[in-house]
């Protein structure tokens, strides 16, 4: 094995085979039509399809989802949603948006998403909605929240936007809310070729809400009849290669999955705190160990070439711009998994020796600490 060797965090091309890309592009181009035409609708119906539900709305990118997702079940300027404060801002900046209060409660350190005996406290101040996220592509307790959400009469938004086909007894991710977001960011495990995002649901009136919401709250063309609408359409190109690239996603999550696989053997017996799961609840969009010594452990594999990120350094409550109304609520289970989440590379395409460098690093670390 090469001691030069450079392992960067991502790689899309394993994911864009190009005859595929070309095959996508050239059939938008002969159809010369750009925007909302047959490939957005060939997609969404694919789409709901593979999530199993009645409709899929696409949007031009997944922190809209979440934006007109919370529109379309009713949430307005001033009322309260409860989500975690570990997902990167992205709710918040959905909530911010309409003037919507973000509610934040700490995680279950298992799923790293909202603990649900906390969400069954959070639901007594009668929020308007509750996003749930299935962090890193685990399917979080959403059953669980779904059912205490469903009793208080509270709609459930699940953030689906790295858990593209991660499944629980056939259920995917997307069908067990009122509504599920997606992204399709390049990085992402269905993802596009730029910007890209959807809402599903098995709910017709929010569907149409959404078709209204997305394309300036038309209900018919320069008719205006749902409050809150903008431009917010996913194109024909972005359409066509997720097409296509749909019937791939449980082959590429494989791919992923048997990495996970690999790295939780080969980590096993180190002082870290590894995914809880490596079966079909998870599609390790994200492999993300934990440990007291992140900071020191990522330099290390920097020092071999490896790239290692954190998914995410800084909980939404203590961001700059929420500091001053919710920086001082501990939430201390989200504040210690921000101190120790390092994201590993975890990809379709990186191989076995690289792999195999990584577990062999951070085997190494741990030596050289034990030494120390
Ligand atoms: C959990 C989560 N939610 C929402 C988003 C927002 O998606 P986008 O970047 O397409 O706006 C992302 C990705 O960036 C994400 O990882």
């Amino acid at each position: 094995m090469s001691a030069e060797r450079k392992i960067p965090f991502f790689l899309p091309g394993a994911s864009n085979p190009e005859a595929l890309l070309s095959r996508s592009i050239s059939r938008v181009l002969a159809s010369n039509w750009f925007v909302l035409g047959q490939e957005v609708t060939a997609f969404e119906k694919a789409f709901a399809e593979y999530i199993g539900v009645s409709d899929c709305v696409s949007v031009a990118n997944g922190t809209d989802a979440l934006e007109l997702a919370l529109r379309a079940v009713g949430v307005r300027a001033g009322d309260r949603v409860v989500l975690a404060a570990n997902a990167g801002y992205y709710s918040s900046t959905a909530i911010n948006a309409i003037g919507a209060v973000p509610c934040y409660v700490d995680i279950d350190p298992r799923t790293m998403s909202l603990a649900p005996t906390l969400v069954e406290g959070a639901l007594q101040n009668r929020p308007a909605a509750v996003i749930i996220t299935h962090l890193y592509g685990q399917l979080a307790d959403v059953e669980l929240v779904g059912g205490l959400c469903k009793r208080a009469g509270v709609p459930l938004i699940e953030d689906c936007a790295q858990a593209h086909g991660a499944r629980r007894a056939d259920r995917l991710a997307g069908s067990f809310g009122t509504v599920g977001c997606f992204s399709f960011y390049p990085t992402k495990n269905l993802g596009a070729i730029g910007d890209g995002g959807a809402v599903t649901t098995g709910d017709d009136e929010i569907a149409t809400r959404l078709r209204a919401l997305r394309q300036y709250g038309w209900e018919g063309k320069y008719r205006v009849a749902v409050q809150g609408g903008r431009n917010s359409r996913l194109d024909e190109i972005q359409a066509a290669v997720l097409l296509d690239k749909l019937p791939l996603l449980d082959a590429c999550n494989e791919a992923r999955r048997a990495i996970a696989v690999r790295y939780s053997a080969g980590l096993r017996a180190l002082p870290l705190e590894l995914p809880v799961s490596v079966g079909p609840d998870y599609v390790a969009h994200l492999y993300v160990i934990r440990s007291n010594l992140r900071d020191q452990l990522r330099t290390f594999l920097a020092e071999r070439g490896i790239s290692a990120e954190v998914h995410y350094p800084i909980p939404d409550h203590r961001q700059a711009v929420s500091a001053p109304l919710h920086g001082d609520q501990p939430l201390p289970v989200t504040e210690r998994a921000c101190d120790e989440v390092l994201s590993l590379p975890c990809y379709p395409g990186l191989d076995l020796e690289a792999q195999a460098l990584v577990i062999e690093a951070i085997e190494d670390f741990f030596r050289e600490q034990g030494r120390s």
